[in-house]
């Protein structure tokens, strides 16, 4: 069996799996008071400094979630309810076009049910939001606007953002600036001082750490109005009894991703290019997608003219071979991808795509096995295509 999905999740780790079976075994909720509890609740804490360690912010930054979907969603709508409580003239949510729906969708709710205004800022045709075009959108009326969300790394095509270009832009004006960085961590170097955004989002998941587990940085002079309510956990912010497990396996998992990464990184885009040269020999009119000029090393997002990407993903699948068409499945017909779209690109060329994501696991005879599988799977895929449309 081979594994080309890792930007939909990848191993946990050796060393979360051991923190993670050990504290299994030990009793204690982190909010109690008796000794149960405060063990706990110090690895939880010893859990909190590596991750800010880690990530460049500090201790008092991090709120522990359930993962990447939850701090979106708490950025998102919890940012937008304590900026428009402050000023009700801030409506206006300005997002990028190529956001992970756990952005995306949070941000069309506000705007279908709470009264914030949707606005989706362009992207080139690599996937990339130009810092004038976030300039003028904020500077269309800049007191209109509660927050802006970028992601730092695009989770199909891989395309890195200038993030802290964006980030400086919206801090001219005093705007909150949100940032995905759910793809980002481990792969690019992830500092949040430096950055100068006010949140950031990591999930553990897609870097070895256990699923169900993320964080939301949330930086100094921000409060979030809370999505759930409850015990009053993680700052009132994130209420919800603290897992600790998961959140050392969570922190465990960051801080090896952030120490290996720039050697992960190369090892991931060596196998990366050998891996698109070796597909190129076989068909020569795949096209690559992305930033050429930025984009993360682990991740390859293919276009196969005159294909469908479902037709492929199953041939390959029928190999033994995972990998994932990035694009939605609405009512059993497969729906061209908003980022795709986005770029500029047609609809048919969306839907010819496949991503093919490499892992901390994935090794040379991966790729091989892919350049032995893809040109018959091209062939046939084009072949039904071509029957269908006749
Ligand atoms: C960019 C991005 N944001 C958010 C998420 C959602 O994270 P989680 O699966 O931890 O909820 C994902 C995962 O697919 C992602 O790739």
């Amino acid at each position: 069996m081979v594994y080309l999905d890792h930007a939909a999740t990848t191993d946990v780790r050796p060393e979360v799996i051991a923190d993670l079976t050990e504290e299994l075994g030990s009793l204690g909720n982190p909010s109690s008071l008796h000794g149960h509890g405060r063990a706990a609740r110090r690895t939880v804490e010893e859990a909190r400094e590596r991750l800010a360690g880690a990530l460049g912010c500090t201790p008092h930054e991090v709120v522990f979630t359930g993962g990447g979907t939850e701090s979106d969603n708490i950025a998102v709508k919890g940012l937008y309810w304590s900026r428009n409580a402050e000023d009700q003239a801030r409506r206006r949510i300005l997002v990028s076009a190529v956001e992970h729906h756990a952005v995306l969708d949070p941000a069309h709710w506000m705007a279908d049910h709470q009264g914030a205004v949707f606005e989706a800022l362009p992207v080139d045709g690599a996937g990339r939001v130009d810092p004038r075009a976030l300039r003028d959108a904020i500077e269309r009326d800049p007191g209109s606007v509660a927050l802006v969300s970028v992601m730092w790394a695009n989770n199909e095509v891989g395309t890195v953002q200038p993030v802290a270009e964006l980030a400086a832009v919206a801090a001219e004006h005093g705007v909150p600036f949100h940032t995905d960085a759910v793809q980002a961590v481990g792969a690019e170097p992830v500092d949040f001082a430096t950055s100068g955004v006010s949140a950031l989002t990591v999930s553990g998941h897609k870097l070895g750490g256990p699923v169900g587990a993320g964080a939301l940085v949330v930086g100094r002079g921000l409060a979030p109005v809370p999505v759930l309510h409850g015990g009053g956990q993680e700052r009132d912010i994130r209420s919800g009894s603290l897992s600790t497990p998961l959140l050392r396996g969570l922190a465990t998992a960051v801080d090896l991703a952030v120490a290996e990464r720039e050697e992960h990184a190369k090892h991931l885009a060596s196998l990366r290019d050998d891996l698109e040269e070796r597909v190129r020999a076989e068909v020569p009119d795949v096209v690559v997608n992305g930033d050429p000029d930025g984009r993360l090393p682990g991740i390859s997002h293919l276009s196969f003219p005159g294909c469908e990407g479902d037709a492929l993903l199953m041939l390959l699948d029928a190999r033994g071979i995972s990998c994932s068409t990035g694009s939605a499945c609405s009512a059993g017909v497969a729906q061209p991808s908003h980022v795709l779209l986005s770029m500029g690109a047609d609809p048919d060329t969306a839907l010819s795509s496949l991503r093919l994501s490499l892992g901390r696991t994935s090794a040379p005879e991966d790729v091989a096995a892919l350049a032995g599988a893809i040109g018959p799977a091209v062939e046939r895929a084009r072949a039904a295509r071509a029957k269908r449309r006749r």
